[in-house]
């Protein structure tokens, strides 16, 4: 959507007095003041959380050299306009003055979305901001700091220390050391909060602490341990945003996550205001698990990226709703692998069941290599003998305290080369020629997409926007517009011809071969047509013969666009790590003569679709299927788990599933594939990216990408496995065109054998189908947080496959049971094999896992 462009200059000069705004919120918090801007908004306005935010035309103290800027072009996963696409845009230094309440700590929340402004490129976009001598900011650039965290717009909290002159100026100051830079913000929020903090032991330096209450600090974590994200105006008062803790999650240990039941009241004792965390935090947690033996021999491990030189203070928030007694669950709390306490109990501590109770540390992080992150991890404490080798954690936050020089300001992060670029500027849109409103479609995926296919997924994209907003608002803007213009900054980096050759020959040792042009040329007979066996939307495959005869497929840059330059570097950096079983293996890759191509291991037996509908070929049998779900999600398991980070594919379908020639499944087109967090923010979101029909509905609202937007696209190849039929299909009736809809919509009306795929249904055992099913429904929960891990997803198959076999089968006891066993094996399989190359040797070994689980003895 481009957006016209209104340039307003306002000369609105004087300071104001802040006006008590009440707000909405179950605060219990007396007499706030607080104020939330659009800065740049030419009126009152609404955001899609019903949140009011205001002008900032009265606060703005100093002349009037601030531009009001409307952004050109809108990302789809701006939560809401309000306040991102309106910006005031400062070329020279500018204060806004506000007066506030002297005697209170503020929440100081500045929010930046980075496209272009104007005529401002926001690579220019450098600047410093400042608040009452505290640096903020500093040489911060909006525009790498949201690439680096693949987020479109970012939101800094600060809670700044109380100002004795009740008069707090924010300074924005554009950095001197680059030509043309220019400051920017969309909205502020200065709201007045109760004391948060008070002096906490620093770790490491028995008898010392740290008086908090006296720093100005600034959020970098705040999670939801075990729970889901909870949106500001859930809050307890102060309009605080928890995440989900998953994404932090260090390697496979992911232990269970629980909550409280019904009958289990949260109490605040006294002296713990409801505002520190609200009930929803404390009443869901994160535990190891059943199993005593699996739990001494881990550690419960979240890792989080920090800036070094700097203290920071580590708030735990604990509720134990499940234990009542003394000793019951004792565990170690581990910062930095240094012991923070020995021996928590939290009923020790909060004396009975259902109170909460938060413990403070801080801990110093010095600018030695390997300090740029944070290990928070929790033991359960053995010598102590507790009932329980157990630990829990229900809350989690982190903040930096201000330096000795009063700044909190870090280096810009540096973008992965796995982050996506951002949408180029749009230079050509100058003011005249933008008046011209229009959409802009990317071919997704790269396949031709009709206009049919765009309005079928138009319609359910509105009734699923429709769903979770409870209202029907204009969807014009938030179609994915990143895929039509990839940037033309990486146009410069293909023609860096040598820079390019490097990164080849520098990866992956032996892993990855180089093969040069001549050598492709001649195996494909120069690119033939006739050799062409898909395109994608990084180019043409073709069928190819090196070294005199073996077999392998190339993918080749489309040499005339300059699409997919990202896509490829992730390919190989991605590939060239990964070996599995049920993975296609890159073989090599060639850059010559501004050729991009990928060398694949041939997968005689082409794409998964191929075999199901719209083809020739003879149908797959049932069992054919069952065996290729699981491979596929073995493959995806080991993608969620199996590698240092978590990678997440985000472009789960059946065209990316492969079938070599003995028919096992593997999963291909890492092009879009992300590692999951590991900076700077509270979260992971991103760009949405993928191919329609199988988005996850949660990352398109929230854009918050976990592992769990792959399961729910698996979810949908399970119902397109099922039911032989593509994802979207507009030549049907309506309700019929998204297969996801559809199916779930016949599944809970319990009329599925309808749509199941005729030539399988003589084949399939009920059992099976009613657990593939429910296994696939439940791929399709509308939150992430219902959505059973690909880990559970993969025990699920398997046990599908086991009905198949043997029908008449125990029935296996409590499927959540059986679920959490396979995270508890899942972890010690995992735990250690990190950067490691593993290849997963024969399906016997896991085999035997998965009967070990089947026959749960002793559980
Ligand atoms: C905008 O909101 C403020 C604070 O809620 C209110 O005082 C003011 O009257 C509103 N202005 C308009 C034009 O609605
Ligand atoms: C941007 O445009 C404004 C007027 O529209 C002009 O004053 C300013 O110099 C321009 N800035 C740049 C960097 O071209
Ligand atoms: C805030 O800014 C105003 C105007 O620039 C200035 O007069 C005042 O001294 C500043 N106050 C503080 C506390 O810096
Ligand atoms: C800024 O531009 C001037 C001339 O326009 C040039 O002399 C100077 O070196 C530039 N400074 C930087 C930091 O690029
Ligand atoms: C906060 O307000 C809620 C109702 O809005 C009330 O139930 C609770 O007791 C209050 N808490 C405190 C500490 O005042
Ligand atoms: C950390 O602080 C030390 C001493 O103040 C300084 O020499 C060093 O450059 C700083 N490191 C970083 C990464 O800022
Ligand atoms: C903590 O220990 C782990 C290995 O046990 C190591 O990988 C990590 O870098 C350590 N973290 C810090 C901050 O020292
Ligand atoms: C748990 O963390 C502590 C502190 O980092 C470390 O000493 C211990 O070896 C870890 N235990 C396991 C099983 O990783
Ligand atoms: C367990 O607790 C005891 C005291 O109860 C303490 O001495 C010991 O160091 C703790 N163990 C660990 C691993 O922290
Ligand atoms: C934070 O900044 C204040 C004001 O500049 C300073 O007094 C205080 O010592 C700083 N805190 C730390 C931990 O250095
Ligand atoms: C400002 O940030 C950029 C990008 O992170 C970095 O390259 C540059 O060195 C920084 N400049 C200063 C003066 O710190």
């Amino acid at each position: 959507m481009i957006f016209d462009i209104h340039v307003l200059f306002l000369g609105i000069a004087c300071s104001f007095i802040v006006n008590k705004v009440h707000s909405a919120s179950n605060s219990n918090i007396s007499n706030s003041d607080s104020l939330v801007l659009a800065c740049g908004a030419p009126t009152n306005a609404t955001d899609n959380n019903g949140r009011s935010w205001i002008p900032d035309s009265k606060f703005l103290a100093s002349s009037d050299n601030s531009i009001v800027a409307t952004a050109l072009s809108q990302d789809p996963s701006l939560p809401s306009t309000v306040p991102y696409m309106t910006a005031r845009v400062f070329q020279s230094q500018f204060t806004y003055t506000f007066r506030i309440s002297p005697k209170a700590r503020h929440w100081i929340r500045l929010h930046f979305y980075p496209p272009s402004y104007n005529n401002l490129s926001s690579s220019n976009g450098f600047f410093s901001v400042t608040a009452d001598g505290f640096t903020l900011l500093n040489n911060f650039s909006a525009l790498i700091t949201a690439q680096a965290l693949t987020q479109a717009y970012i939101i800094r909290e600060y809670n700044i220390v109380p100002i004795q002159t009740g008069i707090l100026n924010l300074t924005f100051t554009p950095s001197p050391a680059y030509n043309g830079s220019f400051a920017f913000v969309n909205g502020i929020e200065i709201i007045s909060t109760p004391e948060l903090f008070q002096a906490a032991p620093l770790v490491g330096f028995s008898e010392q602490s740290v008086e908090v209450e006296q720093n100005t600090v600034q959020t970098l974590i705040r999670l939801n341990v075990g729970g889901q994200y909870i949106p500001a105006s859930d809050d307890s008062g102060l309009s605080r945003t928890w995440y989900d803790d998953s994404p932090y999650l260090f390697g496979a240990a992911f232990g269970v996550t629980s909550q409280a039941d019904e009958n289990v009241r949260i109490n605040y004792p006294t002296g713990l205001p409801e505002y520190i965390a609200p009930v929803n935090v404390y009443d869901t947690a994160r535990s190891m698990g059943p199993d005593p033996k699996v739990n001494q021999n881990f550690n419960l491990t979240w890792v989080f990226q920090i800036d070094p030189n700097y203290t920071y203070l580590v708030r735990f928030h604990f509720c134990d709703y499940q234990m009542s007694k003394v000793n019951q669950r004792v565990f170690a709390i581990f910062i930095n692998n240094q012991t923070a306490f020995p021996d928590a109990d939290v009923i020790g501590w909060a004396s009975a069941k259902g109170v909460p109770v938060y413990k403070d540390f801080t801990i110093q992080v010095s600018d030695r290599s390997g300090d740029e992150q944070l290990w928070v991890a929790l033991q359960p404490n053995q010598t102590s003998v507790p009932e329980f080798y157990d630990v829990i954690l229900n809350g989690l936050e982190i903040f930096k305290i201000n330096d000795t020089k009063g700044s909190l300001a870090g280096p810009n992060p540096v973008p992965s080369p796995l982050a996506t670029p951002m949408e180029s500027e749009p230079k050509q849109f100058a003011p005249s020629k933008s008046r011209k409103t229009g959409l802009i479609l990317g071919a997704v995926g790269g396949a031709a997409v009709g206009f049919a296919l765009v309005i079928g997924f138009v319609a359910f994209l509105r009734r699923r926007k429709r769903m979770a907003l409870g209202e029907s608002s204009s969807i014009a803007g938030w179609l994915p517009i990143y895929d039509s213009s990839r940037s033309s900054e990486t146009g410069t980096t293909i023609s860096g011809k040598s820079c390019g050759s490097s990164r080849i020959s520098n990866i992956g040792g032996s892993l990855c071969r180089r093969f040069s042009l001549a050598e492709i040329k001649n195996g494909s007979m120069n690119f033939s047509e006739s050799q062409v066996i898909g395109v994608g939307g990084f180019g043409k495959v073709y069928r190819c013969f090196v070294d005199g005869g073996t077999e392998v497929a190339i993918k080749r840059a489309n040499p005339s666009s300059e699409q997919g330059v990202h896509e490829f570097r992730t390919e190989i950096d991605l590939l060239s790590k990964l070996r599995h079983r049920h993975l296609v293996s890159l073989i090599g890759a060639c850059e010559e003569h501004n050729e991009m191509i990928l060398v694949y291991d041939y997968m005689a037996n082409g794409t998964l679709r191929e075999h199901l509908y719209k083809t020739k070929k003879p149908r797959l049998l049932w069992r054919q299927r069952l065996d290729i779900c699981i491979g596929a999600a073995r493959g995806l398991h080991y993608l969620h788990t199996g590698a240092k980070y978590t990678i997440i594919h985000r472009d789960v379908k059946t065209t990316n599933i492969l079938l070599d020639e003995k028919w096992l499944a593997k999963v291909s087109d890492f092009g879009l594939s992300k590692t999951g967090p590991t900076l700077h923010q509270t979260h992971v979101s991103t760009m949405v990216k993928g191919s329609f029909g199988y988005l996850d509905p949660e990352y398109f609202r929230r854009q918050q990408l976990t592992e769990k937007s792959d399961v729910y696209s698996f979810g949908v190849v399970l119902f397109e496995v099922l039911c032989g039929r593509p994802a979207l299909d507009p030549n049907l009736p309506k309700e019929q065109v998204s297969l996801a809809d559809w199916a779930l919509r016949c599944h809970s009306r319990g009329v599925l054998d309808d749509i199941i795929d005729p030539c399988i249904k003589g084949e399939m055992a009920p059992e099976c189908l009613k657990h593939f099913a429910e296994t696939a429904a439940k791929c399709l929960s509308d939150q992430g947080i219902d959505r059973p891990s690909m880990g559970a997803v993969l025990w699920n198959l398997e046990y599908c496959l086991q009905l198949q076999n043997n029908p008449d089968g125990p029935e296996f006891v409590v499927q959540q049971k059986a679920n959490d066993a396979y995270a508890m094996h899942e972890t010690l399989l995992t735990i250690e094999e990190n950067d490691k190359i593993s290849q997963e040797t024969e399906d016997s070994s896991s085999n035997e896992i998965f009967s070990q689980i089947i026959n749960p003895q002793g559980r």
